[in-house]
């Protein structure tokens, strides 16, 4: 499959457009045509978007080094799509799943075997928020929540449980780096996830700098399929942009 990050000539001209955009946006507001530069921003946005996928941010370079916890894999699917890429070694991955090994789908039971084969290590019952009850002192250079969810819409402290998972994730996930390690988490790029999510401020409590964010591109990873939670009827199924946030110390 052809990606618009294997055609590196095309960044100059997403530069180029966006450089004319960013002209037409200022003659728009001198002119006093607030709607027209409105929507000539949200051209911007989708502009600098693209210009990102173009560079080509990729999740298995970005991980490539070092040792990778994932957590709440669901079915495990990514985890053992990861293991498959030849930049991966899985000797240096961790897989787990929130659910408990006599809880765990018959997806998800199968793909804990094959990644074991393949040489990862596979955890069930390990909470994202409490990390260091299934791990202890074991630290790691990235640690990936990919598509997090409570699947619950109680409000919890009277924020959106899912910003309250994030919160607490980070937190934890924060005591198990390794000095220069990052976290990552990929999420639905939508107003409405990251209302939800709120990644900047539950990055900030934790002690993190604010995040970077790169598009996600889910058709890279062959054999993933999203697990869904009761009420996000698979976002992956739903929508069709995604981004991952960077978290470093
Ligand atoms: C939308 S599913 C995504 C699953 C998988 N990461 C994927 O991308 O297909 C959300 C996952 O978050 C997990 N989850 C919810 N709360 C969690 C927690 N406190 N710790 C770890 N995982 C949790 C659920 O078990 C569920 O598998």
């Amino acid at each position: 499959m052809h990606h618009i990050g294997e055609h590196h000539s095309i960044i100059p001209v997403i530069q180029n457009l966006g450089l004319m955009n960013q002209c037409l946006i200022h003659q728009s507001l001198n002119l006093g045509l607030l709607y027209e530069a409105k929507q000539l921003q949200r051209l911007d946005d989708d502009l600098a978007w693209l210009l990102q996928k173009a560079a080509g941010f990729n999740f298995i370079s970005a991980i490539a080094d070092g040792k990778t916890l994932l957590v709440g894999e669901g079915n495990l699917s990514f985890a053992l799509s990861i293991a498959k890429k030849k930049r991966i070694n899985p000797a240096k991955l961790v897989a787990s799943t929130y659910e408990a090994k006599s809880n765990l789908s018959e997806a998800a039971a199968s793909n804990a075997s094959h990644l074991r084969m393949l040489g990862a290590t596979v955890l069930h019952g390990v909470d994202a928020t409490k990390l260091s009850h299934a791990l202890g002192s074991w630290r790691f250079d990235n640690i990936a929540f990919q598509f997090p969810h409570v699947g619950s819409r109680e409000p919890e402290e009277g924020r959106n449980p899912n910003f309250i998972l994030i919160r607490d994730f980070l937190k934890s996930a924060y005591q198990q780096l390794k000095p220069g390690g990052q976290v990552l988490i990929s999420a639905v790029d939508s107003p409405h996830y990251q209302g939800a999510f709120q990644f900047e401020e539950a990055g900030e409590l934790a002690g993190f700098k604010p995040p970077v964010s790169y598009p996600f591109e889910p058709s890279d990873y062959p054999g993933y399929n999203h697990t869904m939670t009761n009420d996000n009827e698979g976002a992956l199924n739903s929508h069709d942009e995604f981004r991952t946030w960077i978290f470093k110390r």
